[in-house]
């Protein structure tokens, strides 16, 4: 499973990518927020980070203004990709932008049958928000699993990323169902690596070195 970091802070990437563990990066208006700077700015220089798929999303609702977006997202780096609201419009969008080899990845998928249309339009990513999901009493694994098996039935090329995850109980869920990847908060990644007993053994092991003859 590859994993992308959700994030748009520059410190976090940096982190991240010295770990040799990040194969792209996500963001969205929320995160870039965050950042208190221009997102083209902020987006430049995470492109001088990753050079793996970083998704910077559109905020116009309608076709032409997506589609005027993202020829200008495009321009920043080779590697952006398009993020683009699951709708009707957006739907439209992600048909235009493949013709035009412009990679998207269509965000805010609370359903399957949204995911199988994301398919149908070319879309290169769907991302499914599974802790959004689970906010209100719905199980966001399930959507997972149900995306996973309408893509293997029909052999579409879209590859899913799981979105909104919040624990490593998603992470190891997202990789169980066989996501293909799972973007992930930094918070949520240094949880991946820590373990309790690893701490304690390390801990063990340094003590008892010290009984060892010199
Ligand atoms: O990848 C989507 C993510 O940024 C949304 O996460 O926690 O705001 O639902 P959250």
């Amino acid at each position: 499973m590859k994993i992308f970091i959700d994030t748009a802070s520059i410190k976090e990437i940096k982190e991240a990518v010295s770990l040799g563990l990040i194969d792209g990066v996500t963001t969205n208006p929320s995160l870039i927020a965050k950042e208190n700077r221009p997102a083209e700015d902020l987006l430049k220089e995470i492109a001088t980070l990753v050079t793996g798929p970083i998704s910077a999303e559109v905020l116009s609702l309608d076709v032409e203004g997506m589609l005027k977006e993202a020829r200008l997202l495009t321009k920043i780096a080779k590697n952006i990709v398009i993020k683009v609201p699951l709708t009707k419009d957006g739907i439209k969008a992600v048909r235009c932008l493949a013709q035009e080899g412009i990679k998207t990845n269509t965000t805010l998928c609370f359903s399957a049958n949204q995911a199988l249309l994301v398919a149908k339009a070319g879309g290169n990513y769907v991302s499914p928000f599974i802790g959004r999901l689970d906010d209100i009493s719905q199980v966001g694994m399930d959507l997972i699993r149900n995306i996973k098996t309408i893509y293997n039935n029909y052999s579409f090329k879209t590859e899913i990323i799981v979105a909104s995850v919040r624990n490593p109980v998603h992470v190891l869920d997202a990789a169980l169902i066989g996501a293909d990847i799972a973007t992930i908060p930094f918070t949520v990644i240094e949880q991946l690596i820590k373990h309790p007993l690893t701490d304690i053994g390390i801990q063990r092991f340094l003590e008892d070195s010290k009984k060892i003859p010199k």
